[in-house]
């Protein structure tokens, strides 16, 4: 079998997973009932407003979908399904659910997002929904973020404020953080749906909360290793971030923004 041959059948590989995924959490998570749901970013989603469309007329006329960015957005109106903004959502009132994909899941349920740029309008999109449903495929889970996905976190920044937020990161012992480059073979910056920029901050595998309980998390931090949440509360408050795509602890979304956890990472 030659070398293309074999990455050719990994591609398909992939794509099927992605795809059995999608299919599996709109059949075990979309309940007819539902009239409000979340859609995130990336490819996996594409196969989830598939398996959504799918459903019918007679299922989907009844719900409205929210968009996590322009890509979903336009997902949203080619598959014919009722698009509907977050922004219209009336105070005190929550999406039934939100379906997004993931970069990388760790066994407790903590995730990277933003390998699409678009993890501000998902972390909103998740925090409000009563249900958070991660479809990510087998390459996705890892013992610790960071094992898997090495581009490091996502962060979205104020562009003015970029050079700051990466001298601070390196502080922080992240390895050679960037700024997440624009269209190839052009200068300048990947800009968000938001018109601001992303830094890919590496850092060494993130420690689970339950790893440091023995107390030996200040001796581990100097030397660059974090527990997920002490690195997220830590990132969010450096000046000039906007949003990180850390969505992090199985009780993390409920933690961090009063919204509902993450319920499932399919493989
Ligand atoms: C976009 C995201 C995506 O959900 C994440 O990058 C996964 O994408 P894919 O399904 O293409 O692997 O967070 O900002």
């Amino acid at each position: 079998m030659s070398s293309s041959t074999t990455t050719q059948e990994q591609a398909q590989l992939v794509e099927a997973s992605k795809r059995q995924a999608a299919y599996q959490a709109v059949k075990d998570y979309l309940l007819p009932e539902y009239t409000r749901i979340g859609i995130g970013s990336g490819s996996t989603v594409v196969y989830v407003v598939e398996a959504i469309a799918a459903l019918g007329p007679s299922v989907t006329s009844k719900m409205a979908f929210y968009p996590t960015g322009s890509q979903s957005e336009e997902l949203i109106e080619a598959a014919g399904l009722n698009l509907q903004y977050i922004s219209k959502l009336p105070a005190g009132e929550q999406l039934d659910v939100a379906f997004d994909g993931a970069d990388e899941v760790d066994e407790d349920l903590n995730l990277i997002k933003g390998g699409g740029a678009c993890l501000w309008q998902e972390k909103i999109v998740a925090t409000s929904a009563k249900r958070f449903v991660c479809v990510a495929d087998f390459r996705k889970l890892s013992p610790r973020l960071g094992t898997a996905w090495k581009k490091g976190i996502p962060i979205e920044v104020l562009p003015m404020a970029a050079p700051r937020v990466l001298d601070e990161l390196r502080r922080m012992g992240a390895l050679e953080p960037r700024i997440r480059p624009g269209v190839p073979g052009k200068a300048g910056a990947i800009v968000t749906d938001n018109g601001l920029w992303i830094v890919d901050a590496p850092f060494l595998p993130l420690l689970l909360s339950k790893d440091t309980e023995s107390g030996a998390q200040n001796e581990d931090r100097e030397k660059g290793v974090w527990t997920v949440d002490a690195l997220a509360d830590r990132l969010i408050k450096i000046p000039g971030v906007a949003e990180i795509g850390l969505f992090y602890g199985s009780n993390g979304l409920q933690v961090a923004s009063g919204a509902q956890k993450p319920v499932a990472a399919y493989f």
